[in-house]
């Protein structure tokens, strides 16, 4: 499905002839086009690109100035904007999902918005923006920095808008398993013509003295050559990806006890990941069962994604683990209360152990052949 052909060799071989493989803070070579080609596709002013995602959610916590005794407000779905905010020594707090979308709730945003709140990271998880224009406006209200961590977002769209232009910064992934795929690497976009400027001149090389925490996060040539390539080709794969999405949409109609994700008017979705609810305890139904038919039928689904929220992960509770037993979590400088206790996040805690997905970047004739396994399942279960 994926295509690595030609156009990919040939910009790869101006890499080779120009015998820059690095990047090279120079206009016109394969980062410097790759940042204005991707920063155009999804309507962004500027584009800086980056090894991963995940070093670019680390910078754009360093170029929010959020550091000791800051909040950084993330999801409590995932982990990774709560990891970035950790990196930066700033303190992860954690907001509830809605539980039909599984994104950020505007709502459990604003109710955890403090005195030390610095920044927002809203991920808009596979494939569905969440309530960006809301999520923008109470940042706005109260001088928070936005970050969308668009990993699972190309061509996913709010009201119209690309995902990742609501925020101060978006940051997308091309690791291998992303919709466009490069091996790994990332891009930060804004269209804040002094925070472009801010993040492209830094770089930990100048012999002068940083103004932030960079750490040579770059792409180099080769990986961007790839990427260009890559772009000219992901709008037919998110196509089909697309088709495939909607057929495995299909398996579950009219199944009262697996509840479809909620896709708003205002989103337009993009494949990454198909998903539903297990709604069978309302029906006496027993989950384990329908995991046991589900594999006996050849239902390639992964249940329960995340099994809890991060704030349940050792990693955040168990501060010792990275580092300072006092710090981040229990930083002295940041006076609150930093207990990652059961019940932090009610809706993420229910919705979590109950999702049941499956990738939908596929072909169609697969995700057929999925759905119809899925249906099997589903015939079973309500048979038993
Ligand atoms: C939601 C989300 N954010 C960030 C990342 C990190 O991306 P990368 O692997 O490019 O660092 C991932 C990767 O799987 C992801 O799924």
């Amino acid at each position: 499905m994926r295509i690595f052909g030609d156009r990919e060799m040939a910009y790869l071989q101006e890499v080779m002839d120009s015998g820059v493989l690095g990047w090279a803070h120079q206009r016109d070579m394969q980062v410097d086009r790759f940042e204005r080609e991707f920063a155009a596709f999804v309507g962004a002013d500027w584009g800086i690109a980056r090894n991963s995602a995940m070093t670019g959610l680390a910078i754009a916590v360093a170029v929010a100035d959020a550091g000791v005794g800051d909040e950084v407000l993330c999801d409590s779905t995932v982990h990774f904007g709560a990891v970035a905010a950790v990196a930066m020594n700033a303190i992860p707090r954690f907001v509830d999902i809605d539980p039909r979308t599984w994104l950020m709730d505007p709502e459990s945003l604003r109710a955890n918005i403090s005195e030390q709140s610095k920044a927002v990271i809203v991920t808009n998880l596979w494939g569905q923006c969440a309530a960006l224009d809301e999520i923008r406006a109470i940042c706005d209200e109260h001088d928070l920095f936005m970050i969308e961590d668009c990993a699972h977002s190309l061509l996913s769209y709010w009201d119209g808008q690309h995902s990742g232009t609501f925020g101060d910064l978006g940051v997308f992934s091309f690791q291998q398993g992303k919709q466009l795929p490069t091996g790994d690497g990332g891009m930060m976009v804004t269209d804040d013509p002094a925070l472009y400027q801010r993040l492209y001149d830094e770089w930990a090389f100048s012999g002068e003295s940083p103004a932030y925490m960079v750490l040579n996060y770059r792409m180099n040539e080769m990986t961007a050559a790839v990427g260009r390539a890559q772009l000219e080709r992901v709008a037919g794969y998110i196509a089909t990806y697309n088709e495939s999405l909607a057929i495995m949409e299909q398996a579950i109609e009219g199944c009262a006890w697996l509840q479809p994700r909620l896709r708003p008017e205002r989103a337009r979705v993009t494949s990454y990941a198909w998903s539903c609810l297990w709604d069978g305890d309302r029906y006496g139904l027993d989950h384990d069962r329908f995991r046991q038919l589900c594999a006996e039928h050849g239902a390639a689904v992964r249940f329960g994604f995340n099994q809890v929220p991060p704030y349940q992960f050792d990693f955040f509770r168990v501060s010792t683990i990275y580092g300072d037993p006092r710090c981040p979590v229990r930083c002295p400088l940041a006076p609150g209360s930093y207990d990652y206790r059961d019940g932090l996040c009610p809706n993420a805690e229910h919705v979590l152990p109950r999702l049941i997905s499956a990738n939908s970047m596929r072909e169609p004739e697969s995700a057929r052949e999925w759905a119809e396994h899925l249906r099997a399942a589903i015939e079973a279960m309500e048979r038993a």
